[in-house]
């Protein structure tokens, strides 16, 4: 190699061995102090001092222009720096280089943007996303890069050493539109025919499954057209596993351990074991969501029946009618809310489809509500009571349909949550790391759209068993043998145990999803065939890599953990891809591109 050291491994013994050392990287600063020029040599895993005295007349004068992030190759002697010059911030700055030659390997044009980490995070990101190899090279994205190979690393031996084969499935597939809206690819052989891109590897890793494998596992890319957020990609990783003879404890116990390895190698922390289990009605009735953010104790009371002779109309026939419920939640120590804030609230509420958003303030001894006046004695002791409403608190209440609600209430649970982090009134240590199983999800959810039952996850779902009876009657009832792992309030990943008898899967397909035979033959006939040459039990889950490394690093962006991650809009700024292709690529495939519709069409 050209080098024979890192840049962050010289020390005080290489000092005074007097060692020779060459050294290759970036040129991070350049300092002249009275003559003599010094440069701050930046590689992947550090940074050395160099010297370059006058005496050395030739190197001297090069070193003067020297621009920053130019790749320069430095060989000469390591000496221990002056006692005033020793920098303790510096994980080498006991020791320098004295230069004896130089190579400047290239040079570096003018930077779009300042490579310090503290300035390059202030830079707008699609500069960066422009100049991702700018970007990446700065040590604190280096770091994150590092963090991700790390976590994948310990996921990989982990679970090699539990017995799993990494075997590696198509990523072209065929439509499923079951699931994410798809990216579709052309087959040029087969022409007019389309390959779908894989949303996940589910149905093969199943195959796997039934061709004996019994232990798989693949650090699988999927890919889906969906909307993008701070936490979806267009292109993703998932740690995808599988496994035979297994029932759910075993995945949990599985799991467990390969996150407790990962939150130990990478942060050194112990994560106890095993995880809290939450089922999806309580995460739901108490914190609005089925992936609940555990860290803050602020909860979701029921005052339904408390309102179902109310003077005040709007509670009074929700809570009387079928399904509606009264709920509420108070944000301790909220009661200074702004104007400003409590619209953004209301208008949050809105968007969930709510009529407003009603709230009782208690501030210097006093209530105060719009709605106060519709309030008996008996209902405002009864709320003060089940809320522990305080001076400083305030209350908000949802009044809707039970989802509805849950969904309005536990928003404006985070919402209020962040705005009490704001003012230092909720403080939750960056350490802290709640890990929670959800289960016992409904196996399939009414589509009021559709008119039907769709999976609550997907149709491989096994039910639980003494729930099988249900499926024909009341499918609303019939629980999955489904599990979310779930952090912070952020869904890491989710898994089934799976059906393995063709007789169920054909009858959830058919009578449940109500899809039509001539479909599911088409669409999963090779499965249910499949199923009947000697289908092992198995279960398995998927994590999303991205967002487990987005929580190891403490980023809310998973773009900052993908090398090169897409914009909002799907955009490889660097590349710059999606990008039109030429006609005759399109004739080759017998694609013609229409006049895409005008708006409101
Ligand atoms: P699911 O669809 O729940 O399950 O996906 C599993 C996990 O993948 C991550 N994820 C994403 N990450 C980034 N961008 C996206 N667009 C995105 N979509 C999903 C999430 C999610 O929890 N085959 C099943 C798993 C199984 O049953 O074994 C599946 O794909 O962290
Ligand atoms: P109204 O009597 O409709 O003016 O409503 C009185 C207050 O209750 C207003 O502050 C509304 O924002 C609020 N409100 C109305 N409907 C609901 C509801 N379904 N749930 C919660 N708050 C509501």
């Amino acid at each position: 190699m050209l080098r024979t050291h890192h840049c962050n491994s010289l020390a005080v013994a290489d000092a005074d061995a007097k060692i020779q050392v060459s050294l290759i990287g970036w040129v991070d600063t350049v300092r002249d102090l009275g003559g003599v020029r010094f440069v701050d040599l930046r590689d992947r895993e550090g940074i050395t001092q160099i010297v370059f005295n006058p005496e050395r007349a030739e190197i001297h004068a090069q070193a003067h222009r020297l621009k920053d992030e130019s790749v320069i190759q430095v060989t000469g002697t390591v000496v221990r720096r002056d006692a005033d010059t020793v920098n303790p911030k510096m994980g080498t700055g006991e020791v320098e280089v004295v230069a004896e030659s130089l190579v400047i390997h290239n040079v570096c044009q003018p930077l779009p943007f300042p490579m310090e980490d503290d300035k390059a995070d202030k830079v707008g990101e699609d500069l960066r996303l422009e100049y991702r190899y700018l970007d990446l090279r700065r040590p604190r994205m280096l770091n994150l890069v590092k963090t991700r190979a790390l976590a994948a690393r310990t996921i990989r031996r982990t679970l090699e050493d539990e017995g799993f084969l990494e075997v590696e499935t198509p990523v072209l597939f065929k439509s499923t539109p079951e699931g994410a809206r798809e990216f579709l690819v052309p087959s040029r052989l087969s022409t007019g025919s389309f390959y779908a891109l894989s949303q996940s590897p589910q149905q093969y890793k199943q195959m796997l499954m039934v061709a004996g494998v019994e232990k798989y596992y693949q650090l699988a890319r999927c890919f889906r057209d969906e909307d993008l957020r701070a936490d979806r990609q267009l292109e993703f990783t998932q740690v995808d596993i599988e496994m035979s003879f297994i029932e759910r404890e075993d995945m949990y116990a599985l799991v467990e351990k390969m996150l407790a390895a990962t939150w130990k190698s990478v942060l050194g922390i112990d994560i106890p074991t095993p995880f809290p289990r939450m089922s999806y009605q309580a995460a739901m009735d108490r914190y609005g969501v089925d992936k609940p953010d555990t860290r803050f104790d602020i909860e979701i009371t029921d005052f339904t029946d408390l309102f179902k002779n109310s003077g005040f109309k709007v509670f009074n026939s929700i809570a009387n009618s079928s399904g509606g419920v009264v709920r509420a939640i108070n944000a301790k120590g909220f009661a200074d809310i702004t104007q400003g804030e409590l619209v953004n609230l209301e208008n949050i509420a809105k968007t969930l489809g709510a009529k407003g958003l009603a709230f009782i303030k208690s501030e210097n001894g006093e209530w105060k509500s719009p709605i106060l006046k519709f309030f008996s004695d008996d209902e405002k002791a009864v709320l003060k009571e089940r809320l522990n409403i305080e001076d400083g608190d305030i209350v908000f209440f949802a009044a809707a349909p039970w989802e509805q609600a849950c969904a309005i209430l536990g928003r404006i649970r985070l919402e209020a949550a962040a705005y009490l982090r704001q003012r230092g009134k909720i403080v939750i240590p960056p350490d802290k790391f709640n890990f929670l199983w959800v289960i016992e999800f409904p196996l399939m959810l009414w589509d009021a759209e559709e008119k039907r039952f769709l999976s609550a996850h997907h149709p491989f779902t096994a039910p639980v068993k003494e729930d099988e009876p249900l499926l024909a009657t009341a499918p609303e009832k019939v629980r999955g043998q489904h599990y979310d792992i779930v952090l912070n309030g952020v869904e890491l990943g989710g898994g089934s145990i799976r059906i393995h008898n063709p007789e169920m899967q054909k009858h959830v397909f058919e009578d449940v999803l109500k899809i039509p035979a001539d479909v599911v033959e088409s669409r999963f006939g090779y499965m249910l065939k499949a199923f009947s040459y000697g289908a092992p039990p198995h279960g398995g889950i998927a994590l999303g890599l991205d967002r487990l490394v987005a929580m190891l690093a403490g980023r809310s962006s998973i773009r900052d953990i993908i090398a090169f991650p897409k914009t909002q809009k799907g955009q490889d700024l660097m590349a710059e891809s999606p990008a039109p292709v030429t006609p005759k690529q399109l004739r080759d495939l017998h694609i013609a591109l229409t006049e895409p519709e005008a708006k409101g069409k």
